[in-house]
């Protein structure tokens, strides 16, 4: 923190930025510059429906007073489902319980942006019973295959995310962010590791990117220019032969010219080794290590203008500062911490400002697989032997 700042000051930086400032993207007002970086949390019904414990879940993000929440990953066509417990958006059933949410979350003086995922080839067809489709055809284990797919399904695709990102502004949702980091869908196209097509969209990046271009297109032709449209991307695969650091930058630059509100940069997938997967695990020794995609962050703010959200390892409030004053990012976004802890931005503003106690095992995951709703299974045992 007090190392970095000659080195890492970059052409755009705010002198002014402060954490807890209130900030503007494309008229979603924040009260200050944290981001619940989407979290699947695994409580929605087996349909996808919102039940009233995932929106409990968001009221108490909101209690604990976000700027912004990021819904866990929804899913926007019926074979696009990845995990158990996770919500759905592709029909207008779904808006009852999508509006319980928002309604709540508003209550409680939060703001919320839907994420809307296809999962592509890392959709599960042992939930959803329906093929897999993905860039380029391949088995994979334990699942039905996966196809490669058509233009016309490309085009059917295309069409879910703007109906489900017009039925998200419909419900309340303040924004919308379209998933294309981790190895889903849209990240699949983006990335020569997945993307082996000869057609228009294989090939070279101007190509791989044309999906995702058609997805933001016709998402802002359904929601209008005055709403946010945000996308979560990858800084890097941390694959052989997957999308680098450099093209990450280009389809950044690419979603600008697009008219889309703000990037957040994540990175790895599924497929990466287990240490770039994007949670990745281990506890960080100390707050020089917290950030994941530093350099990638520093090269985005010298070529790229729209805001940028910073997700990936952050855990102590004097690394989060250093970012934003530093010019860095502009938001600062996390999961697991806020997992560990959803009053961690107040415990902050109010200046307790001690470090995340989140050790990043990722033990979090097991209770969203098995039906209980993710929360921290260490921090829990930790407060039971403590007898509290
Ligand atoms: C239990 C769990 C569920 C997650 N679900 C999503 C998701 O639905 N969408 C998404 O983009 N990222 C998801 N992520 C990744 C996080 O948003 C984030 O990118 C990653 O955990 C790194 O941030 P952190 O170090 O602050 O946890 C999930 C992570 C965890 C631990």
């Amino acid at each position: 923190m007090q190392n970095l700042d000659s080195q890492e000051k970059t052409s755009r930086v705010n002198p002014l930025a402060e954490l807890f400032e209130h900030t503007t993207i494309n008229g979603m007002n924040l009260a200050n510059r944290f981001v619940r970086s989407a979290t699947w949390e695994g409580l929605a019904d087996k349909e996808g429906s919102v039940t009233k414990r995932l929106s409990g879940m968001m009221v108490e993000l909101a209690k604990g007073e976000l700027g912004l929440i990021i819904s866990g990953y929804t899913f926007v066509s019926p074979e696009g489902q990845s995990s158990p417990g996770q919500m759905a958006v592709y029909d207008d059933r779904f808006l009852p319980g999508l509006r319980d949410m928002t309604e709540a979350v508003h209550s409680a003086g939060g703001k919320i942006a839907l994420q809307l995922v296809h999962g592509g080839c890392n959709a599960n067809s042992n939930l959803t019973g329906l093929e897999l489709v993905g860039p380029t055809a391949v088995q994979i284990e334990d699942q039905l295959g996966c196809r490669s797919a058509g233009k016309e399904e490309i085009a059917a695709i295309v069409s879910a995310f703007a109906r489900s990102a017009a039925r998200a502004r419909e419900a309340g949702f303040d924004a919308i962010q379209i998933h294309a980091a981790h190895g889903f869908l849209l990240s699949q196209f983006l990335s020569p590791a997945f993307n082996k097509r000869t057609d228009e969209y294989g090939g070279g990046l101007e190509n791989r990117a044309r999906f995702l271009l058609e997805v933001v297109g016709s998402v802002r032709e359904a929601v209008g220019p005055r709403y946010p449209v945000m996308i979560k991307l990858n800084a890097e695969d941390f694959l052989v032969g997957g999308m680098t650091r450099d093209e990450a930058i280009q389809v950044s630059t690419m979603m600008e010219r697009a008219s889309v509100d703000a990037v957040e940069f994540s990175g790895g997938t599924v497929a990466s080794a287990v240490e770039f997967m994007p949670p990745r695990p281990g506890r960080t020794q100390n707050p020089g290590q917290e950030v994941f995609y530093r350099d990638a962050a520093r090269l985005y703010k010298q070529k790229v203008s729209i805001p940028l959200i910073l997700v990936g390892g952050i855990r102590s409030y004097e690394v989060a500062e250093e970012l934003v004053r530093n010019g860095l990012t502009d938001y600062i976004a996390m999961s697991r911490p806020l997992i560990c802890e959803p009053g961690l931005i107040r415990r902050w503003r109010e200046g307790d400002r001690r470090t995340s106690e989140c050790v990043s095992d990722n033990a979090c995951f097991a209770p969203a697989s098995d039906g209980s709703g993710v929360y921290c299974v260490t921090m829990a045992k930790k407060r039971s032997k403590a007898g509290r």
